[in-house]
């Protein structure tokens, strides 16, 4: 195809599908989030939005896929927490997170369950942790590899209770349900996102949320916190463009985004499962930015005292 100037680009954009790149297997949460947005995100931008999950090594491939895409407004990327966290965690990333990309908005804080097999003995936190101790690197705990949410949550309980355990990488947190309740894998820290299903229909084990507060969603299931225990972990997700996507572009899909997450089906649906989007003035790209930048910044010291866990 010829190569428009930009400002044509950006003037008629979108003309064509939009690929969102999910950089993890399908059937996690940042999956299961993206395919909820989906629907209404397409409408608001009159073209078909198809979700590419592009797993591996913790989420970083496909955060490196998108840092090298042509900034066209036609490849985006919806990402979490671990945007903030591979910085540290890698000596080497294959992307700047702060230069390499277009802010668009944040998108949602999701909070996390543990939870294990369904024969895994005990049921309560209190029951967990005594397992990891009394069992050490026996226990298989899985997570979507380093730099995702679920390894961050692993790695800062190991540290909490200083025991390790043996930590199983996946592309992503999906593929890994069906281990848990074959009894394959113990244990895995996962967001409610993809996890209340297998809650509600008692297909494996909940141990504990790790909100502050109870959710409406899952109201039988109580806080690491409230179990004596305290440990609170929020993801939080966020989309974006590779750098020097012109303005008028991320104006364009900001402007999708604010309208999407503020759509009453898609609220609701997301309630179920315990998560309200972010408000409206997060969901700029400045606030995204700022937040992001606060977020390298608070992991690093916390990742690196952590680092022996880390894995
Ligand atoms: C994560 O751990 O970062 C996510 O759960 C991975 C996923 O969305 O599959």
């Amino acid at each position: 195809a010829a190569l428009l100037a930009l400002p044509a680009f950006a003037q008629s954009y979108p003309t064509q599908a939009i690929s969102l790149v999910v950089p993890f297997a399908p059937g996690g949460p940042t999956d299961a989030l993206a395919r909820l947005m989906v629907e209404p995100f397409s409408r608001e931008l009159g073209v078909s939005v198809v979700i590419e999950n592009l797993g591996g090594a913790g989420g970083t491939i496909g955060v490196g896929r998108v840092a090298s895409a042509r900034p066209d407004g036609y490849t985006l990327l919806l990402h979490n927490i671990g945007m903030a966290t591979a910085p540290t965690l890698y000596r080497r990333l294959p992307y700047d997170p702060l230069t390499a990309f277009e802010t668009i908005g944040l998108v949602a804080p999701v909070p996390m369950v543990w939870i294990g097999r369904p024969n895994f003995p005990g049921t309560n936190f209190a029951d967990m942790l005594a397992f990891i101790r009394e069992n050490g690197d026996k226990v298989n705990v899985a997570h979507a590899g380093l730099g995702s949410a679920s390894q961050l949550c692993a790695t800062l309980l190991q540290a909490q209770i200083r025991q390790s355990v043996t930590t199983v990488a996946f592309r992503g947190t999906g593929p890994v349900f069906a281990e848990i309740m074959g009894g394959r894998i113990d244990l895995v820290c996962d967001q409610t996102s993809s996890t209340t299903p297998y809650i509600t229909s008692g297909r494996v084990k909940a141990f504990a949320i790790t909100s502050a507060q109870r959710l409406s969603s899952l109201p039988d299931l109580p806080t690491a916190t409230e179990q004596g225990t305290p440990f609170e972990v929020t993801v939080w997700h966020g989309m974006y463009a590779p750098r020097g996507t012109p303005r008028a572009i991320v104006d364009r899909v900001n402007a999708a985004l604010r309208v999407t997450l503020g759509e009453p089906r898609l609220i609701a649906r997301l309630a179920e499962l315990g998560i309200a989007p972010e408000p409206q003035e997060r969901i700029t790209p400045e606030a995204h930015r700022a937040f992001l930048e606060a977020e390298i910044a608070r992991w690093r010291p916390i990742l690196t005292a952590a680092g022996e866990y880390a894995d």
